[in-house]
């Protein structure tokens, strides 16, 4: 009898607590249900006592991008509250001025936080994408110089030339070849992952993995980060962060494997500093240190003078961050373009039009940073595409202490707080009824040159710059913005003009609407299996002439 009353009395404590938190916080109306409504003390899905809103998340978890987006939808103001046993309060914002006030007014208070830097801390040490406060800023002010430095955008160039032209058109160019030249198929997805992978080493650490080489064999450093970043995403996507610690502490299943895969980047990384220290130390004694300096970041860390294991930390978190992004988006840029027509054939004749500009020969890309950066029609439906498919579909950040957002919902120290990309892309409160639409005019539409866009900003990200990045915060916004900004829109840009004026890209699969995978970096589920063609020569005006007629929009 005694157990009996004792676990009814602790029942009851568990249901008085759950019942506080849910009416600490309530502040914005009470609604009945979208699967939305009263929520942990603000609109969100239906909640409980003591379980929260489990059964609706357990209902929905197969599709919880998509659930959330309808609940921000209808919330007064884009926020909701989810609160679930099990896991933290967590406020969901769509909402452009909690965005502001979360990245940059209130950034102090809104750090990346324990529970996220425990998940990714065993890959990423303290590297820069993993570390909050004075660690962070440091790291920010060293390498925001590195990432400005022209040398970098210039290996970048020089990187993209040789990858595209030693590895990623031939093997295009072996497809198109196949079936007696009727066109064989391909996997984009796979073949712009491997891409981008190659690209991020070369860049980051100055060795090339040869990922996109069927000649070699597949590189184990590309293995050992796909299994590590896959069991990290598993980690962050588990419903009680006890079961993956437990299993840490045991060293057993997916975690020893971990441990096992982050091994071998760490013994990868560190073996090309030591050598990499050698080679400097030869070069100073043989007097040629300037000269014969490398570009590439983990050189440059080398330069200044950072110990072993911050630099492997430091390149880690850019590959990490460098390696699945840029090939995310390019994925369903092409998908989608192979969906608007007239849209592909606007971007094909700006390429051209640039090419011409530039005397550009049939061999070699032949255009230099400066051309990529004014592509204003690349540009826009690169941006259009990371609207409705954003590499980094949310992000969360940790309040470290009690505070009020702009829409009056209140946050608890220690709340989650999550801005939600990928609904924010499609909110008709943002983007107008069209929103759900793939239209190239909500950004060109914009007044030319309307905003500076930075100090570093690109003649085509200027034009821009009057979409706030709270209300598109693809690359974050604020004093965390996306480093790397300005290098992925030009490997962007350079991979879609070196397909597109080549090849005819066509999907194997005309009515598949493919599904959206979050995880760490967002991926397309099954691949983009396309069929690969040799692009015959279109006239002058590509848009006018096939009957397209150039529209920004098409279904
Ligand atoms: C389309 C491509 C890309 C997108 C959409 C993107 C987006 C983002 C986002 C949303 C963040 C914030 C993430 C967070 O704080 O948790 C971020 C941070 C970062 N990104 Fe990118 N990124 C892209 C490409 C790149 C590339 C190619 C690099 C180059 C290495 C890069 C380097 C970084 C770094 C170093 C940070 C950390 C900045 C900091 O914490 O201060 N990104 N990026």
């Amino acid at each position: 009898m005694a157990w009996f009353v004792a676990a009814w009395s602790c029942l009851l404590v568990v249901v008085m607590v759950s019942s506080m938190r849910l009416s600490r916080s309530a502040s914005s109306s009470c609604g009945s249900s979208c699967g939305g409504g009263h929520g942990g003390g603000g609109w969100g899905p239906r909640s409980y006592p003591v379980i929260g809103c489990l059964v609706a998340f357990y209902r929905n978890r197969r599709r919880l991008l998509d659930w959330y987006t309808e609940m921000l939808a209808a919330s007064p103001s884009q926020t909701i509250v989810v609160d679930r046993l099990g896991a933290r309060r967590t406020v969901v914002t769509a909402n452009p001025a909690n965005v502001e006030h979360i990245l940059r007014a209130r950034f102090a208070n809104y750090p990346k936080g324990k529970p996220f830097t425990d998940v990714l801390g065993d890959l990423l040490g303290m590297g820069i994408f993993n570390v909050d406060g004075e660690l962070w800023h440091a790291q920010r002010k060293l390498v925001s110089h590195e990432f400005s430095a022209r040398a970098l955008r210039d290996l970048e160039v020089t990187v993209l030339e040789a990858e595209a032209r030693d590895r990623l058109v031939p093997a295009l160019a072996a497809a198109a070849a196949a079936r007696g030249g009727g066109g064989g198929v391909v996997d984009m997805q796979d073949v712009l992952r491997r891409f981008a992978f190659d690209v991020i080493c070369r860049v980051s650490l100055g060795v090339d993995p040869g990922c996109l080489d069927p000649a070699l064999p597949a590189p184990r450093l590309a293995a050992a980060f796909d299994t590590a970043a896959g069991i990290i995403a598993r980690r962050g996507a588990a419903p009680v962060a006890a079961v993956w610690k437990v299993k840490r502490a045991l060293d057993a299943g997916s975690e020893r494997r971990l441990r096992e895969e982050v091994g071998v980047i760490h013994e990868a990384v560190m073996g090309l500093i030591r050598s990499r220290r050698k080679e400097r130390a030869l070069l100073l004694v043989n007097g040629n240190g300037v000269g014969g300096a490398r570009s590439d970041l983990l050189s440059r860390m080398i330069e200044c003078g950072y110990p072993d294991e911050a630099i492997r930390d430091m390149v880690i978190s850019f590959i990490m961050a460098g390696r699945d992004t840029t090939s995310s988006a390019l994925t369903w840029f092409f998908w989608l373009l192979m969906r608007h027509r007239g849209v592909e054939a606007q971007v094909l004749d700006e390429i051209a039009a640039t090419r011409r500009g530039r005397g550009a020969g049939e061999e070699g890309e032949g255009l230099d940073l400066d051309d990529y950066r004014r592509m204003r029609v690349l540009h826009a439906a690169l941006c259009e595409t990371m609207r409705l498919y954003p590499p980094v579909a949310w992000d969360s950040k940790h309040a470290a202490a009690d505070d009020v957002l702009p829409d009056g919902t209140a946050v608890g120290r220690g709340d989650r707080v999550t801005y939600f990309q990928y609904g924010m892309g499609r909110m008709e409160a943002i983007w107008g009824a069209d929103a759900a639409d793939f239209s190239l005019d909500r950004w060109l539409s914009l007044p030319r040159g309307g905003g500076d866009g930075g100090a570093a900003a690109s003649p085509a990200a200027a034009a821009f710059a009057g979409v706030s990045p709270f209300k598109y915060p693809v690359f974050q916004g604020g004093p965390r913005t996306c480093l790397g900004k300005e290098m992925a829109f030009v490997q962007m840009k350079f991979v879609a003009s070196a397909v597109l004026r080549r090849f005819e890209l066509r999907p194997v699969d005309e009515g598949r609407t493919p599904a959206f995978v979050p995880l760490m970096t967002a991926h397309m589920a099954g691949g983009l299996n396309v069929t690969v063609r040799r692009r015959t020569p279109a006239p002058a005006s590509g848009g006018a002439a096939n009957g397209t007629g150039g529209e920004l929009t098409s279904s």
